[in-house]
């Protein structure tokens, strides 16, 4: 065990006082785990406390999409501290903050969407989605129409019900998840799964077979909803095989399952457009948003709801009366001014086409430099979102033993020499979602450092 009495104060009470989230609880408090305290951003790069300048090519958690720094955000937020930090938005309350941004979303969101509800994170907005859902199958009088169907490898958020929809076996061990209610199909990962011979599109219509499959099982009239992010984010970075979203859309049609399209990563212009369902040809009833909302300069979540799903919630006043659901905190005015400034940003800027050149120059410059190295598996992804995914042997298809952890040591290489890119929590995958504003320049900066990596944890092994 470290000697806490030899560290600086900070650190000292870092690690007698805070219990970080996803970390190793025992290994912080004791100090055998490495700390980090950031301090400061600009544009792609971090600053740590101890002056190591880093390009964080994963945003922060695939959330500073404007890039850090901007002070355009920061005055924003200033400004309306100083005016109204804080109003409340029940009962009819709100700010003319969150009022415009509503406005903006729903502008910026898919023909269909009608209305936003605010929350804070991801997981609170994918909470109240699922609560949406029931409460509109009792409106509807259908009230067995309860389960959700999500995906293996999916990710929708830490807390309960959203915690059980993540299809990661590390967010459900020994927390007594998922909760009963909650299903999950086939991760649609057609460099892994799919049988040898097998075509994307076969492999679309197997996913798809599969979810029909479950949903006949179980009795249609028990499945309300299917969840699914637009492209597998934190499961692997795993874009949806060709097809994929046109046949999963017409099973979910045939027996009158709603689809949640989970776009706290893809929304507001990770792939080139402001949403992944536009960028897939999806029409989802509810689209679930968060990070990209304020590019995290402030906390902020959303869910956005079709004119079908209003329609039902108006009924609902009517049979039931007013919505028995909300946060403190739902539309907080600094969390709206933050994600107006933002998407000003991404608009004025132009950020979708740099999503669009820089990022396929990216997914370019990516698949030149590593697809035929020894230990890579497979490299895939789409406009900003990309991975690197690691194998022992490339012909068999052989994954390394997990406990090499091939995958930690490749983004603790990278990080020695100045690159953040993510090890992705499943499998030995290497992540990257730079800032939306990242150069040609910074993004071969990117491709050098994961070169130099690859060679060290690759001689090494
Ligand atoms: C697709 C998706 N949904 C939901 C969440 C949960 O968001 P939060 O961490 O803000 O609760 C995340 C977080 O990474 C996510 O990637």
């Amino acid at each position: 065990m470290t000697d806490l009495r030899n560290m600086d104060e900070l650190e000292a009470l870092d690690r007698a006082n805070f219990l970080h989230a996803s970390s190793d609880v025992k290994g912080h408090a004791q100090g055998t785990t490495p700390t980090r305290v950031i301090e400061s951003g600009e544009g792609v790069y971090i600053t740590d406390r101890a002056g190591k300048r880093s390009l964080d090519a994963f945003a922060g958690l695939y959330c500073v999409n404007i890039g850090y720094g901007r002070t355009e955000v920061a005055n924003a937020i200033a400004a309306q501290a100083h005016k109204l930090a804080f109003y409340h938005s029940y009962v009819g309350h709100g700010t003319e903050v969150s009022i415009r941004l509503a406005a903006k979303v729903v502008e910026l969101a898919p023909d269909h969407m009608s209305r936003v509800y605010f929350g804070l994170s991801g997981s609170d907005a994918n909470e109240t989605n699922i609560k949406l859902v029931w409460y509109m199958n009792n409106v509807l009088g259908r009230p067995e129409k309860k389960k959700i169907i999500s995906r293996e490898r999916g990710y929708h958020g830490s807390g309960l019900m959203t915690g059980s929809l993540t299809g990661l076996p590390l967010f459900h061990k020994a927390f007594d998840l998922p909760l009963e209610r909650v299903l999950h199909t086939v991760c649609p990962h057609y460099w892994k799964y799919a049988e040898p011979g097998m075509s994307e599109l076969e492999f679309s219509k197997h996913c798809a077979e599969k979810l029909e499959e479950m949903i006949i099982a179980e009795g249609p009239d028990t499945v309300a909803a299917f969840i699914g992010e637009p492209f597998l984010g934190t499961g692997g970075l795993v874009p949806p095989p060709e097809g994929y979203w046109a046949e999963i859309q017409t099973v979910l049609s045939k027996y009158d399952v709603m689809l949640i399209a989970d776009e706290v990563v893809t929304g507001f212009g990770r792939l080139g457009t402001w949403f992944g369902s536009d960028y897939y040809g999806m029409k989802p009833d509810i689209i679930t948003v968060a990070k990209g909302l304020t590019s995290a300069y402030a906390p902020l979540s959303g869910s956005i709801l079709s004119e079908r799903v209003c329609e039902i919630l108006d009924q609902g006043s009517d049979d039931i009366g007013p919505l028995g659901h909300g946060w403190t905190y739902s539309a907080h005015p600094i969390g709206a001014a933050a994600g107006l400034a933002n998407l000003n940003l991404i608009e004025s800027e132009n950020m979708l086409a740099n999503v669009k050149s820089t990022g396929s120059y990216f997914q370019t410059k990516l698949r030149d430099a590593f697809t035929d190295h020894p230990m890579v598996g497979e490299v895939r992804g789409d406009g900003m979102l990309a991975a690197i995914e690691f194998v022992a042997d490339k012909d068999s298809k052989t994954f390394f033993d997990p406990s090499l952890k091939i995958g930690a040591k490749m983004a603790g290489a990278a990080l020695e020499h100045g690159v953040i890119a993510r090890a992705m929590p499943h499998g030995d995958i290497m992540g990257f979602a730079p800032p939306l504003c990242i150069s040609e320049a910074e993004v071969d900066e990117i491709i050098t450092v994961v070169g130099k990596a690859l060679d060290q944890v690759h001689s090494a092994l």
